[in-house]
């Protein structure tokens, strides 16, 4: 069984066979995450979409203390690696069979500087990620806009998407639901809304424009759902 457990924004903790991994693990700061990165420690993996400071958050911590191995774009792991942490460079496109599964990485229309000690240092292309886990597929988004790359994802048929809904900086509703139309996922669960005054985004009416056949989740903050 697949468990994905939502930390609030763009976060979240996946358990499967072999994994124990967090995406975007941006919880210290995060007004709207229960959980610290204490609670992590254990995780083996750490997948980061791009650089954006409410992405990266408490990775470097979390993988100092843990020994876990991050998987980003190539350009994040140089820094990464040059911070210590065990990397595992990727790119937009790039499929890796891990021992826990296939990750795919995936287009998205964003930026992804790193802020460095108060300067933004070039962090590569962003992305998204796609896991097949135990013979299911979660896509997570990572911070984008409506791309047409996004009928690509339709033959992979996805279980899961976690796609952004909060407008400004990615989708916001309207565009998420052309998303939902394209990748045609079996369930949904929308993310990085409400954090901010930006990004402010009702995922009840999310819920209300998509299609009858398509299953809408809208996690609270420490829920998870098991597939
Ligand atoms: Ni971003
Ligand atoms: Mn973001």
């Amino acid at each position: 069984m697949v468990k994905v457990r939502f930390l609030g924004h763009a976060a979240f903790y996946l358990e499967s066979e072999g994994l124990r991994a967090l995406i975007d693990p941006f919880l210290t700061g995060n007004p709207m995450a229960e959980s610290g990165p204490e609670e992590f420690l254990d995780v083996n993996y750490i997948f980061v979409t791009h650089g954006h400071r409410d992405h990266i958050g408490d990775t470097v911590e979390i993988a100092r203390a843990s020994g876990a191995t991050v998987i980003s774009n190539f350009e994040l792991s140089n820094l990464f690696q040059n911070a210590g942490l065990n990397c595992h460079p990727m790119h937009v496109g790039g499929v890796f069979q891990f021992p826990f599964g296939r990750v795919k990485m995936t287009t998205a229309i964003h930026g992804s500087d790193v802020e460095i000690e108060g300067k933004l240092v070039p962090g590569g292309n962003p992305g998204g990620f796609l896991l097949g886990l135990e013979g299911k597929k979660i896509y997570h988004a990572g911070d984008t806009g409506l791309t047409s790359d996004m009928q690509l994802l339709e033959i992979e048929k996805v279980d899961v998407a976690l796609l952004p809904i909060g407008g400004n900086f990615t989708m916001d509703v309207t565009d998420a639901v052309r998303a939902v139309e394209m990748i045609k996922p079996r369930i949904v669960v929308p993310i990085h809304y409400n954090t901010f005054e930006l990004i402010k985004a009702d995922p009840w009416e999310f819920k209300d424009k998509l299609p009858d056949q398509v299953r809408t989740e809208i996690l609270e903050v420490g829920q998870s759902l098991e597939i």
